[in-house]
């Protein structure tokens, strides 16, 4: 669906779905030139980045394999504590590998800064991480993203991804969420 599909529920679009696959289509060039010839391991971060996994792997002009990795924070204060349960493991070994991370969204950073520590201790050639969006206002510890597509205000967003109580994930859009929606 697209933003226009569900008007009362958003309050703004911030990013168009035309905007998404320009910026991902930018990225995956990039990509293709800093990794050519190296031994490049895609993992995305679910559920939230298999959107930006889809279409930003399938613009890449080579072959590439992707794995999946699936956390949960828990704890007081839950995601903020910045303490990190593994819900499905990795199934490839990272020795020797070019990690780039795939995720939807850095907004603490937390969820980040604990992934690339654990990816470090298993032996990656080198890691690098790229988000769809950010958003500054609201990182507490800062994330060395090599790939940005969009700095986006510390807003409840939904769409490519994103949810709300696992809905909105299908919307094309990235848009904010109604406070009415979630009050
Ligand atoms: C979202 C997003 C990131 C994380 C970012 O996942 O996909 O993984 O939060 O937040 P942080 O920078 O504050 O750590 P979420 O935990 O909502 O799970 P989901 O991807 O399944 O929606």
């Amino acid at each position: 669906m697209r933003a226009a599909d569900i008007p009362d529920d958003l309050t703004e679009i911030l990013v168009t779905e035309e905007e998404i696959r320009a910026k991902l289509d930018e990225l995956a060039a990039q990509v293709a030139v800093d990794y050519a010839g190296k031994d490049l391991l895609l993992i995305g971060v679910l559920k939230g980045a298999v959107m930006v996994m889809a279409d930003f792997a399938r613009a890449l002009p080579f072959s590439v394999p992707m794995d999946w990795m699936a956390v949960s924070s828990y704890g007081a204060g839950t995601r903020s504590s910045g303490v990190v349960q593994i819900r499905k493991d990795l199934d490839t070994d990272l020795h020797g590998k070019h990690v780039l991370i795939v995720e939807d969204i850095i907004d603490s950073g937390l969820t980040l800064s604990w992934l690339l520590e654990n990816f470090a201790s298993r032996g990656a050639e080198s890691i690098e991480v790229l988000a769809l969006l950010r958003k500054p206002a609201a990182a507490k510890v800062e994330i060395d993203c090599k790939y940005v597509g969009f700095d986006i205000p510390p807003e409840f967003v939904v769409g490519y991804g994103l949810d709300y109580a696992e809905r909105y994930r299908n919307l094309r859009d990235v848009a904010v969420l109604a406070p009415h929606v979630y009050a």
